[in-house]
């Protein structure tokens, strides 16, 4: 009797979910963050923490500022779209992220950017000014950060002698804190996904802020504990991706400290070379510093324009927390409070064990090709349907 009543309810439940979701195809903002959030029932949210300041930008005003998207006005190309630089006419300097036409996904991860970004406010996370809807044209406005990406800086050789170890570890500490905010001290918890060199920008005082939350996921609510969930659509990075989430489309917030793991260390690196995979664990970044680590010569790893001014101690204990996060079970690498924390004291740090080399070994590489879709082994952000 209460299995019958209980499934009508259930029946009756559904029902309303689908209709709901049915009538709804305008593009306010509010139907953009609502449907967002019955799209997903395990998530908690405070419709009061929406963020109220989010601007309509008109398209005519956005085609002005940056010159009718002028080639020169382009920043990059970004998860789903292109970034420009653009110029109001009161004077103040934007980047707009416009959605790709063609791509069927952009739509998806424009409600989720919106939804999700609108929610969020913190130093370390780069802030939206607004959203134009028009046409088939989507956008999101951002603050424009003059220094540009990371990447642009650590990457290269002249840029990256601006960069101290002092601002180095400024930075470092950074992107922990906005990720920490992400994970536990906002009102949600984000899992971010696709945490790179390239989706932390620079502000003026090259202060770091995270960017791209096309691929961001909710989890769990403020008392939630679902901390891992499962998707058949894999999203990410290859050579920042955790093997549970590379492998299994496993991903929790011990993904996104994997993928910070192997920032910090190319940080310290300056070199991009994580995103090499080789029957050779050495021959990537990370299976790199772990053979000079089990040597006790991890110090090798120091790019020049480091090494000299550095105090080694805080470089080792850098290096060190890098590895914490790399380790290969999920559950072994520390949370991002405990890698702030880490940051900020001098205490005796755990041993790490050995990192996950991903896609080291021919049996991995046969678990990832029954995927479909092209497996990038550049920086582009990768998107493939696991075959499972
Ligand atoms: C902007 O460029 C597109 C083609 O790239 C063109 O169709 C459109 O008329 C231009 N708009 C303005 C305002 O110049
Ligand atoms: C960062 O940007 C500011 C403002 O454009 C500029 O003054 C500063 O020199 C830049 N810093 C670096 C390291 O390029
Ligand atoms: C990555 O770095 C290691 C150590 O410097 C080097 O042996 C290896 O060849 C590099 N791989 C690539 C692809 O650059
Ligand atoms: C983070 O890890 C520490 C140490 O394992 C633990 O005490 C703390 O409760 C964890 N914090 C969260 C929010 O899970």
């Amino acid at each position: 009797m209460l299995l019958i009543v209980a499934s009508i309810v259930y029946w009756f439940i559904m029902r309303k979910i689908k209709e709901k979701r049915q009538s709804k195809y305008t593009f306010s903002i509010t139907s953009v963050a609502a449907s967002f959030e019955e799209s997903s029932t395990r998530r908690e949210l405070d419709g009061s923490t929406r963020n109220s300041d989010l601007q309509f930008f008109e398209l005519r005003k956005i085609v002005a500022a940056t010159d009718n998207f002028s080639v020169s006005n382009k920043l990059g190309e970004g998860g789903f779209g292109s970034v420009y630089k653009g110029c109001l006419s009161n004077g103040k300097e934007i980047a707009v992220k416009r959605l790709s036409k063609y791509s069927g996904q952009g739509i998806e991860e424009f409600k989720n950017e919106v939804a999700i970004i609108a929610k969020l406010q913190h130093r370390n996370l780069v802030r939206i000014l607004g959203y134009c809807v028009q046409g088939e044209e989507k956008m999101l406005i951002y603050e424009y950060l003059p220094n540009r990406s990371l990447d642009t800086f650590i990457f290269d050789e002249t840029k990256r002698s601006l960069l101290d170890w002092g601002k180095c570890f400024e930075i470092i500490c950074g992107i922990a804190r906005g990720i920490l905010y992400l994970h536990q001290d906002s009102r949600l918890r984000i899992i971010h996904r696709d945490l790179k060199a390239s989706n932390v920008l620079l502000d003026n005082a090259m202060h770091p802020k995270i960017a791209d939350f096309g691929m961001a996921r909710i989890v769990g609510g403020e008392s939630g504990d679902q901390i891992e969930a499962n998707t058949n659509r894999v999203v990410g990075t290859y050579g920042y991706m955790s093997p549970e989430y590379a492998m299994r489309g496993l991903f929790s917030v011990k993904s996104d400290v994997y993928s910070f793991g192997v920032l910090l260390l190319e940080i310290i690196y300056g070199k991009r070379n994580s995103t090499y995979f080789h029957d050779d664990p050495s021959s990537n970044l990370i299976g790199h510093v772990w053979e000079l680590w089990k040597e006790g010569k991890a110090m090798e790893i120091v790019d020049s324009s480091l090494v000299d001014k550095t105090p080694d101690n805080e470089v080792a204990r850098c290096i060190q927390i890098g590895l914490l996060c790399v380790q290969e079970y999920a559950t072994d690498r520390p949370n991002m409070s405990s890698v702030v924390a880490m940051l900020g004291n001098d205490r005796p740090l755990p041993s790490p064990q050995q990192p996950a080399f991903v896609l080291k070994g021919s049996n991995h590489r046969k678990d990832t090709s029954t995927s479909e879709g092209a497996i990038s082994v550049n920086e582009v952000t990768i998107s493939l349907i696991h075959g499972r």
